[in-house]
């Protein structure tokens, strides 16, 4: 066969191919891994089947929270068997590892979410301040119902008790970055959740 073909011969595998390229030295060596991505995987499965088969027969508007939510949405939209729309939304709470304890919308919804089964998608719960001020502002628009479905918790930081409907991973006190989550902008595109070593 002519033309460009994806490697059958002395190329890299569909496998190789579909793994995506390894990162950078630059960044792995320094994350220990906390979560795999297998592990994240089989987890976003099971997320996703339950989301369709509570709301059978219904379509789910799945709501992200930006950035930390991005990678983290794409697979769980994927993992849902149903009609899925997607729409995102930006709020900023944190500068470096510690709550900043205030919450600013920076980017609002670009559809009404009323009358629809609105799922809010974040990675990660710490503190609950950022869940506990999104729920209040969008609760006020009158959603079919308002579920949220968080990636991880962080239990022994709760300060607002927050409703968790769907969630990944129960995790300890550590500042964890990858799959979405960052540290200052920086290893959003690890493929894993971890720990900065000596953080
Ligand atoms: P909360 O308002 O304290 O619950 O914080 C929520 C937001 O803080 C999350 O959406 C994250 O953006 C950020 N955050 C909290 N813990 C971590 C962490 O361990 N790593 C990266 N970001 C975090
Ligand atoms: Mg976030």
């Amino acid at each position: 066969m002519a033309g460009v073909g994806l490697g059958a011969e002395g190329g890299a595998g569909l496998e190789e191919i579909a793994a995506g390229p390894a990162l950078p030295n630059m960044t792995t060596p320094h994350v220990a891994t906390l979560i795999s991505a297998p592990e994240i995987a089989v987890k976003i499965r099971e997320l996703g089947s339950r989301i369709a088969m509570d709301q059978p027969g219904r379509p789910i508007h799945l709501v992200g929270v930006l950035k930390g939510s991005f990678i983290f949405m794409a697979d769980l939209a994927r993992a849902i068997p149903a009609e899925v729309s997607c729409d995102f939304l930006r709020v900023t709470s944190y500068k470096g590892t510690n709550s900043t304890g205030e919450v600013r919308f920076e980017t609002d919804l670009t559809e009404p979410i009323e009358g629809r089964i609105t799922v809010l998608v974040e990675d990660i719960i710490d503190t609950g301040t950022t869940m506990d001020a999104l729920l209040r502002v969008l609760r006020a628009r009158n959603p079919a119902k308002l579920l949220v479905c968080s990636l991880l918790h962080k239990p022994s930081r709760t300060k607002v008790t927050v409703p968790i409907d769907y969630l990944g991973f129960t995790i300890p006190d550590r500042f964890v970055v990858g799959y979405g989550l960052d540290f200052e902008g920086r290893f959003r595109n690890l493929p894993y959740v971890g720990v900065v070593e000596g953080m």
